[in-house]
């Protein structure tokens, strides 16, 4: 079918959520995907984040050509193969930054997505708190902590965690127990506590936040939060979901920041493209749950545990930590020499390039960029934000930076 037939029947009958770009894409390989008409495109976006192995990497190809054809879907009710492997991997990762001594059990709650990640964990916090409460014949804590201009999602509790009141406002009424406190203002969020004294169960974070342009929380924020929430009982929740999976380059971008935080939440590109949430915890707090308290029909499925199982192998042996650490740093430093860039912010494979009052608009430039075989994107009028996959090369940088020298002008 060409883009024109495609286009009017997606207009017709799908919901109008997304403006989409004027591009049919049909097929791609590593850092390159390719219209109908064959014309091949860069990709900086990598499927927001998730096609992180690039297109169809043979490992994930061959995987999920296998499971295919040997076991789709059972349940959640049965056993299946790598699943295991797969929660011991991310539990391994997760300690990775720890000395020997001080690593730490992780279990995880298999989702299909960012958002039923972090609606796991919020359910396992409030629930965590109550039965502290109840054991010590106290009234729960319930308030959950989220950072100001977060993302967490789209669901409605992920909407209410997400502090965004643009994107808040039609939805009304959000569930409650969410408040939010500034980013990097250990000053708000003490005060925070004092007045809501007994009440807050949680804090959660993203290390580095994303949709709002990569914004990472500082060191010293992080581990003022982390301190806060030991004083008052309460867990810190990582929102791993973008800044996850060594996309910083470490395997998760609280590794940068010095801090372990109780519960992390995962998707994107964990499962290099295939839809795939995680929810994993410290083994104690994770034992909260109990058969009936939480579950999906389609989380941790053979396929997807299959995708992740070849993804998260291929990361760890292919070296992505050194890889992802220097052509990051390459891509950070060839955007901050490009007019118009007054900031480039974010780790490894997740940055943002800042442009001056008199660049084009970022969303000029994103549409400039189809033209100029190049799949970009932008949070802002003034913000581009580059998640290329994470099998990206200097050579693709090197391509970026000569066509968006072009775009951004002298
Ligand atoms: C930090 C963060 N959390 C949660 C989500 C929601 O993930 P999903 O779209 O898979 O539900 C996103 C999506 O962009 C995200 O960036």
């Amino acid at each position: 079918m060409t883009f024109d037939q495609q286009k009017s029947l997606e207009d017709a009958y799908l919901m109008h959520t997304y403006g989409r770009k004027p591009v049919q894409l049909v097929s791609g390989r590593g850092m390159v995907v390719v219209d109908d008409a064959g014309k091949e495109y860069l990709d900086f976006v990598s499927g927001v984040g998730a096609v992180s192995l690039g297109h169809c990497h043979p490992a994930i190809v061959e995987a999920l050509k296998k499971q295919a054809e040997t076991l789709i879907h059972v349940s959640n009710y049965y056993y299946i193969e790598k699943r295991g492997e797969v929660a011991q991997m991310l539990s391994g990762l997760l300690s990775a930054a720890l000395p020997e001594d001080e690593k730490i059990v992780w279990k995880t709650f298999f989702a299909n997505t960012g958002a039923e990640a972090n609606e796991c964990a919020i359910k396992l916090a409030r629930l965590h708190a109550r039965r502290v409460a109840e054991a010590k014949g106290e009234q729960p804590a319930r308030t959950i902590v989220t950072l100001k201009r977060s993302f967490h999602g789209r669901t409605l509790a992920t909407l209410a965690a997400t502090a965004q009141p643009v994107k808040q406002e039609a939805f009304q009424p959000l569930p409650g127990g969410f408040t939010s406190s500034p980013i990097n203002d250990l000053e708000a969020l003490t005060n925070l506590f004092e007045e809501m004294k007994g009440q807050i169960c949680a804090v959660m974070v993203e290390p580095i936040q994303g949709e709002c342009g990569v914004y990472p929380c500082s060191p010293e924020f992080l581990a003022g939060v982390r301190e806060l929430c030991d004083a008052n009982g309460a867990l810190l929740i990582a929102d791993e979901v973008q800044c996850g999976i060594f996309r910083t380059a470490k395997p998760f971008g609280f590794q940068h920041l010095g801090v372990t935080p109780d519960i992390v939440t995962i998707a994107k590109g964990v499962a290099s493209g295939f839809p795939t949430g995680m929810c994993a915890a410290r083994a104690e707090i994770a034992d909260t749950y109990q058969p009936g308290d939480h579950g999906s029909t389609f989380g941790g499925s053979c396929l997807a545990v299959a995708a992740a199982h070849a993804t998260l192998s291929t990361l760890v042996e292919g070296g992505f930590e050194a890889r992802v650490e220097e052509v990051g740093a390459y891509m950070r430093e060839k955007l901050a020499e490009l007019p118009h860039v007054k900031e480039v912010r974010g780790y490894g494979l997740m940055l943002a390039a800042e442009l001056d009052e008199t660049a084009p608009a970022a969303g000029d430039v994103v549409a400039a960029g189809l033209d100029a075989s190049l799949l970009l994107n932008t949070t802002g009028p003034t913000t581009l934000r580059f998640l290329p996959p994470l099998v990206c090369e200097k050579a693709d940088v090197d391509a970026l930076v000569e066509k968006l020298a072009v775009l951004l002008g002298a």
